[in-house]
């Protein structure tokens, strides 16, 4: 592991815009510089990269971060492998820590495991090209299948030839371990070749390292298997693989579309044909693991399937994963019979592509359109196939999207839209009363309105939370990131973020939203023993954190934005200069948010009055805790009167 002390002399060498500038065109634009985001197409310039916060912002995607997080969005490389990355560049020595015998042994098997399936790999491909076995059989039947020369070597396609342990031999002769040859899954218990008799296509993982190998029987006979896939091994799990992803990344986030096929050979097929987004499942239904993958790099899915039957079939059950994931799903069927390689070997690559344009079709509404068309004019049949379309509704994720899909499904099924609407809205909270007793979550169960109004804020946690308190939760978090470090108390020398820390503390368990609770139980935690570093933020593990972190840093006009929100703050004075003054009107309105909301359970239970003893401890506990939160609450409501309005 890279020592912590490492790390710190990255992030203090490594200047944003010196990284970003390597690889973008930057011009300066007042404080900031400004040029075209490498993320995704644009033509005028909205991604920012701010010197003094060291931080970037694309504005169009979204995207953002520190100099490390802009290497790994980049370059694709893990943290370790950026800081690596920038050390290089800055000329930083990399100190490791010690690591302990058993890290040592794990990696070092890992490493063997992947030169031996690099030398697996030379050997298939020196058998298909230079043995007569292997240029008979197995590249005649690939150049039959119209596979060209360059396309063979680029996916490192290969051939086993059937003998026993031809390749197992050949491995031991170049001292490669007999134990390490069957944990990579090459050689069988009984010390022979895994794959015999048939063609070989290579597997890559996103780095392009060899995890595994299948291998396609070229023989008539139906006993044995098509395909044979490389077991599960340390390196190779199929849940984690998308075939052809390691060729394909690039142009999937240039095109900011991932195209879906089943087979290896789909996959190779439309490479040759310059269609290069292009990844495949390889024979099992979509994982979550690989749909994480995908949207790595895109949120826009098109599946290509075949247009039987068994295509639209395999084709749904990977739907409801994706459209959870909150991406956006599309679907093209091949005429009959056809999977992508044969339609493309028959009609080309240009008819191909149009007959894609054409024929992609939004695949909620497929989906409609069949369930339909299976059950035309049987009511019983209708009723089930509006369950199972609700079942669908309820997954898509940004409910402005998702009201768009019911006003559509509506006039499709003929049923009203309130009706659709009302039934998606209860599977939407029966699907999170499941999630919260799966995770037992903090959060609280948003009410109905608040899921089905889709308002104007776009985030689709805004219109969740829309009736809580998340809007003062979130300023005060948005003022800890932006001033937590500022002196709040000349006198004391006392931090911004100390005093919001004890301001918060005594009603953090009042947070509506989980993730602003866990920030500041992380900022407690954090000055605890040292200061407040907004680096931990900016670089932290959860995704969600990280986002709303640069957000707020970065804000074109947060104080706008909160107008509009209905949060007036005091703005004659640069935001800068004026922090102490926000800090109060944050903090001060969530207590009083927080004051009303207790108030209020108290006064519930003095309702329910006959129940209490009013000579009980508890009792009269309350009733100071609540005469004493009264007049807290008005002094605030005065306070809060004189500040803002
Ligand atoms: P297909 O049967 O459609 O094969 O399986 P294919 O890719 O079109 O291959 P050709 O054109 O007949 O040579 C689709 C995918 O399902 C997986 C493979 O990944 C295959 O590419 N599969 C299929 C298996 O894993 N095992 C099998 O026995 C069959
Ligand atoms: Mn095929």
């Amino acid at each position: 592991m890279i020592t912590q002390k490492t790390i710190q002399k990255v992030f203090d060498a490594a200047k944003i815009e010196e990284v970003v500038g390597d690889f973008v065109n930057l011009k300066r634009r007042g404080v900031n510089l400004i040029g075209l985001c490498p993320f995704h197409d644009e033509k005028t310039p909205s991604f920012t990269v701010s010197p003094s916060k060291n931080l970037f912002k694309c504005f169009g995607c979204d995207k953002g971060g520190d100099p490390t997080r802009f290497i790994m969005e980049h370059e694709k490389l893990s943290f370790p492998e950026s800081i690596r990355f920038l050390a290089d560049k800055y000329q930083i020595e990399v100190e490791e820590t010690t690591q302990t015998a058993t890290e040592i042994h794990n990696k070092h098997v890992t490493d063997t495991l992947y030169i031996i399936n690099d030398f697996a790999k030379s050997f298939y491909s020196k058998n298909l090209f230079e043995t007569q076995e292997g240029k008979s059989i197995g590249l005649s039947y690939f150049k039959e299948r119209g596979f060209r020369e360059h396309i063979i070597k680029k996916f490192d396609l290969g051939y086993a030839t059937d003998t026993k342990n031809e390749m197992t031999s050949a491995a031991l002769k170049k001292n490669f371990n007999e134990e390490y040859l069957k944990k990579v899954g090459l050689t069988t218990q009984s010390n022979g070749d895994f794959f015999r008799n048939r063609v070989i296509f290579t597997i890559h993982n996103l780095s392009g390292k060899i995890v595994g190998f299948a291998g396609r029987t070229l023989s008539k006979d139906k006993k044995s298997p098509k395909y044979i896939n490389t077991p599960e091994t340390d390196i190779y799990s199929k849940r984690n693989v998308l075939y052809g992803l390691f060729f394909a990344k690039d142009q999937i986030r240039k095109l900011d579309e991932c195209l879906l096929v089943e087979g290896y050979t789909d996959v190779i097929s439309l490479h040759q044909g310059d269609i290069t987004n292009v990844v495949a499942t390889s024979g099992t239904a979509l994982t979550e693991e690989q749909i994480r993958l995908i949207k790595r790099y895109t949120d826009n899915v098109l599946l290509i399937y075949d247009g039987d039957r068994a295509g639209v079939k395999a084709a749904m059950r990977g739907l409801d994963l994706v459209l959870q994931a909150g991406m956006n799903v599309r679907l093209v069927l091949l005429p009959d019979g056809h999977d992508p390689d044969s339609y493309l070997s028959e009609v080309g690559a240009t008819s191909f592509s149009e007959f894609i344009k054409e024929n992609a079709e939004d695949f909620v509404l497929f989906k409609t359109n069949v369930l339909l068309s299976e059950t035309a004019k049987d009511p019983i049949g209708k009723t089930r196939a509006i369950k199972d379309i609700v079942s669908t509704l309820a997954l898509i994720v940004d409910p402005i999207k998702r009201m768009m899909y019911i006003k559509q499904c509506s006039e499709r099924f003929d049923i009203s839209e309130a009706i659709l609407n009302k039934e998606t809205n209860t599977v939407i909270r029966d699907n999170i009363k499941k999630k919260k007793l799966k995770e037992n979550l903090e959060s609280p169960l948003p009410n109905e309105d608040e899921w089905i109004a889709p308002q104007k804020s776009e985030s689709q946690k805004e219109t969740i939370f829309e009736q809580n308190d998340s809007h003062q939760e979130l300023a005060v978090i948005h003022v800890l990131f932006n001033y937590g470090t500022q002196i709040y108390d000349e006198n004391t020398g006392k931090s911004v973020a100390n005093h919001i820390i004890e301001e918060i503390s005594p009603i953090i368990d009042l947070f509506d939203v989980s993730m602003y609770k866990r920030i500041i139980l992380e900022t407690i935690d954090m000055i605890s023993n040292r200061q407040f570093d907004i680096q931990h933020f900016i670089g932290h593990q959860q995704e969600d954190i990280r986002a709303l972190c640069i957000t707020s840093l970065t804000e074109k006009y947060p104080y706008a934005n909160w107008e509009a929100k209905g949060m007036y703050l005091q703005t004659q004075k640069m935001p800068n200069e004026n922090y102490i003054l926000d800090c109060d009107n944050a903090l001060l309105r969530l207590k009083f948010k927080k004051a009303r909301k207790i108030i209020a359970d108290l006064e519930k239970y003095f309702k329910e009055g006959d129940l209490n003893d009013t000579e009980s401890e508890e009792y009269i506990l309350n009733v100071k805790v609540y005469q004493e939160l009264l007049n807290r609450r008005n002094q605030m409501a005065q306070q809060l009167g004189s500040v803002t309005f």
